[in-house]
């Protein structure tokens, strides 16, 4: 158990919260176990219609946390809570709704293309610098992405690592709304509620349509997992995660 995944309904919303500011809600494994789970208890509970995922003023999800990318660089060990998320999030068959109230970093970006709605603070900004750290893109990014907002763009964000500004990412399609940061949980609650609203049935069935085929989806999550392993190993990745553990403020 872990208290830095918080889990409330309200209504028919389901809230997975990222509560571990003092680290800019970077994910370590036990939180990817918790978002599982939580994901997982949502879609067997009949009175949950829609889940909001959100994290703390100023930081949605640093990414994945860089100290557990180095302890598995150095020990060889695999990383198998967060496939396991990736894999749920992407199997989810219910509405996700998404609250970016600040930085969204690697895999922070990478899961709103799970999203079926996303709003961002006017503050916000998507990042994912995969290749500066020696990685590649993750979470069926490599396939998501091109299709949300084309290959230009995609190479850009997820191979380039040139951040997104909330409004850039909406003009990309990745966002649906940007508001003031201290309105992000609640414009995003009010959407969550307003598709909660809706008749269950007719909206997984459009969801799922809308989504197309999921098995595509989890084959490249593999396919990424495979080659994010070996980068993981490499020199380059090595040396960039010891080089942020270390950096002077
Ligand atoms: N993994 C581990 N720790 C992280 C982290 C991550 N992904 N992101 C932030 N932190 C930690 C910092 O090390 C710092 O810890 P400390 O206070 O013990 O030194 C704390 O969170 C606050 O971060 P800080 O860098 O001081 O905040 P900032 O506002 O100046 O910058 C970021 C925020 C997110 C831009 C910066 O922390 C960053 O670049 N993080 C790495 C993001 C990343 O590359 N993620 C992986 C993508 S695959």
């Amino acid at each position: 158990m872990t208290d830095q995944v918080l889990i409330a309904d309200d209504g028919a919303v389901r809230v997975i919260r990222i509560n571990r500011p003092e680290k800019k809600n970077a994910l370590t494994q036990p939180m990817y176990a918790a978002m599982t789970r939580a994901l997982r208890e949502a879609a067997a509970a009949p009175h949950i219609h829609c889940i909001m995922l959100a994290g703390a003023p100023g930081a949605f999800c640093a990414g994945a946390d860089i100290g557990e990318f180095l302890e598995s660089a150095q020990s060889g060990a695999l990383r198998p809570r967060t496939v396991e998320f990736l894999h749920a999030l992407a199997r989810n068959g219910k509405p996700l709704v998404a609250a970016v109230g600040g930085l969204a970093v690697g895999i922070g970006t990478t899961m709103l293309l799970h999203c079926d709605y996303v709003v961002a603070a006017t503050t916000a900004t998507l990042a994912t610098p995969f290749s500066r750290l020696g990685l590649i893109p993750e979470a069926g990014s490599s396939l998501l992405a091109p299709m949300r907002m084309g290959h230009a763009r995609a190479f850009a964000l997820l191979v380039m690592g040139r951040p997104l500004s909330a409004a850039a990412a909406k003009e990309a399609g990745l966002v649906n709304e940007v508001v003031d940061a201290a309105a992000v949980d609640e414009v995003a609650l009010a959407a969550a509620q307003e598709i909660a609203a809706l008749p269950p049935g007719a909206v997984a069935v459009s969801r799922a349509l809308l989504r197309g085929a999921l098995d595509d989806v989890v084959s490249r999550i593999d396919t990424e997992t495979m080659h994010f392993r070996e980068r993981l190993q490499s020199d380059e990745a090595r040396a960039a995660f010891a080089a942020f553990l270390s950096r002077k403020k």
